[in-house]
């Protein structure tokens, strides 16, 4: 059975009360029992991690290399800032399906970069909640075709 990893970076533990104009009302919990819900449905496992911290998600991804198949990366404002972040990812070697509830690229400016990107899979933004359903399809799709 494939495992999954869904990581999410900073302030996203605030969910749910966090600037519900772009957030919603959804809470980190809520949105980890739905994946777990949907992992259920599509025969994978998944694990759920949050951090606020740089080198947390940095040591997450190097421990996801020998325990998961796949890793979908929420990583906040460190999307748009961390070359730490990218290099973990090349150097696992593992695919990422890079996630965001808001669509980055309707935001500020700032936001349209992205660190992860050139390192993913692919990206999937502007969903809410419902991105992260969508990303375990996605990355269970692309390790079929792997
Ligand atoms: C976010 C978008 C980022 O720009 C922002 O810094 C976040 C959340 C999103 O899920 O829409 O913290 O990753």
């Amino acid at each position: 059975m494939k495992s999954l990893l869904i990581l999410n970076g900073p302030n996203l533990n605030l969910l749910g009360t966090r600037q519900t104009d772009i957030y919603g009302k959804v809470s980190l919990a809520d949105i980890e029992a739905m994946c777990v819900q949907k992992a259920t449905v599509s025969g994978c496992k998944v694990i759920c991690q949050q951090s606020n911290f740089e080198g947390e998600l940095v040591e997450a991804i190097h421990a996801a290399r020998n325990r998961h198949d796949g890793i979908i990366l929420n990583a906040g404002a460190y999307t748009h800032t961390s070359v730490a972040l990218m290099d973990a990812i090349s150097s696992v070697e593992l695919p990422v399906v890079e996630l965001h509830l808001s669509n980055i690229h309707a935001r500020e400016e700032f936001r349209h970069k992205s660190f992860i990107a050139p390192v993913a899979v692919g990206q999937i933004c502007g969903f809410g909640p419902a991105g992260y359903g969508l990303a375990i399809e996605a990355m269970l799709s692309h390790l079929e075709q792997a």
